[in-house]
């Protein structure tokens, strides 16, 4: 038996919130106490927790006293503002949101590719955007074998990666649709159902998207490798759960598909899933609910020397975001690294 551990879910009422719970339960994390925080809209209110509720608590600056793990997905806004007070109260901080992602102060963290970067954790961690963890996963072990140069990416992500509200808005738009009704957008800037949208998150001077440049930037961190190329387009779809995405890479050595896939067999997280004369290849609603990331396709790429082609699914909510961060934790506690160094190293 270990030490008493206290965690909180923060952001706990939203869907990737909700995930780290189940998660948390379902994975057994040695928590002697578990408590869920939101806003003070849900305050009181109930979310599940194994075979129970947990009682939904207002999240506050001091709510952190006595708590040693503290996993965040409440938004960036909210990450900014109360993670640094969860680390002064002693509490690690793992952290869903962009907020701390490209903070030197902050590892950027996949287990299955550099839990190494946790040995120089101060106190907050960051979980990946969604896209990028699932993308790594598959490329980190073939760039160990072959030297991954540059990557090109196509994403088709789901609309649970914008939370409950993106779940919703397919939902209310596909049922106006149905009944032949006008609908509204709310959450996105056209509508999603039956369409496509070559937008995630915010435009950049540069003209691509933010989610765009954080597949670039965060693969880079993760990789600990300035030298990958990484140029990516972000696609809304109107699925459910469980991102997709197109990927091109080119090696500094060649890579034949038949070796590619052999790597990837004995990758930890990976399910290659691969025959195209079965018709077998990785789709959303096969991903949904499963931990691996899976990926097929895996071919040459006839029309340039060392490139390879595949197509890589994982839920994004599992994989993307709840089990990773859970994973973290879970890496955090292996290691004996839970613990805070230095109180106030991200108060200002
Ligand atoms: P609440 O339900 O009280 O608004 P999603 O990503 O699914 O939209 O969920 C976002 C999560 O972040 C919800 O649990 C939401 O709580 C929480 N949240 C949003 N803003 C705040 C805030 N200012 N303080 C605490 N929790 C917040």
């Amino acid at each position: 038996m270990g030490k008493p551990l206290t965690v909180a879910v923060v952001g706990a009422t939203g869907a990737v919130g909700r995930e780290m719970l189940a998660t948390l339960h379902s994975r057994k994390f040695p928590a002697t106490k578990v408590r869920a925080l939101a806003s003070s809209r849900s305050a009181g209110n109930g979310v599940p927790f194994g075979d129970g509720e947990l009682t939904v608590e207002e999240l506050k600056k001091d709510s952190f006293a006595g708590v040693d793990l503290a996993i965040f997905s409440a938004g960036g806004a909210t990450s900014l503002e109360f993670a640094p007070h969860a680390v002064a109260a002693g509490c690690v901080v793992v952290d869903n949101s962009a907020a701390w992602r490209m903070d030197a102060r902050c590892p950027l963290v996949v287990p299955e590719v550099n839990p190494g970067h946790l040995s120089w954790h101060q106190g907050i961690i960051a979980n990946p955007n969604c896209s990028t963890i699932q993308m790594v996963v598959v490329l980190k072990p073939l760039h160990d074998v072959a030297k991954i140069q540059r990557v090109v990416v196509s994403t088709y992500q789901a609309v649970s990666g914008t939370g409950q509200k993106g779940i919703e808005e397919l939902e209310r738009q596909v049922r106006d649709l149905f009944h032949g009704r006008d609908t509204e957008t709310r959450v996105y800037p056209h509508r999603i159902a039956f369409n496509l949208l070559p937008h995630i998150d915010v435009f950049l001077d540069n003209d691509y998207t933010k989610e765009e440049m954080k597949m670039v930037n965060e693969t880079v961190k993760i990789l600990d490798d300035p030298s990958v190329k990484v140029t990516a387009t972000c696609v809304r779809v109107p699925v459910f759960y469980a991102h997709a995405e197109s990927v091109n890479i080119r090696t500094a050595r060649k890579l034949t598909a038949k070796e590619a896939r052999a790597i990837l067999v004995q990758a930890p997280g990976v399910q290659v899933y691969d025959n195209p004369q079965e018709k077998m290849y990785p789709m959303p609603k096969d991903a949904q609910g499963e931990d691996e990331t899976f990926v097929g396709r895996i071919r040459e790429d006839e029309s340039e020397e060392n490139c390879l082609n595949m197509w890589i699914v994982a839920d994004n909510v599992r994989k993307g975001a709840a089990l990773n961060a859970v994973q973290i934790a879970e890496t955090l506690l292996e290691k004996d690294l839970l613990r805070v160094r230095d109180r106030n190293a991200f108060l200002s």
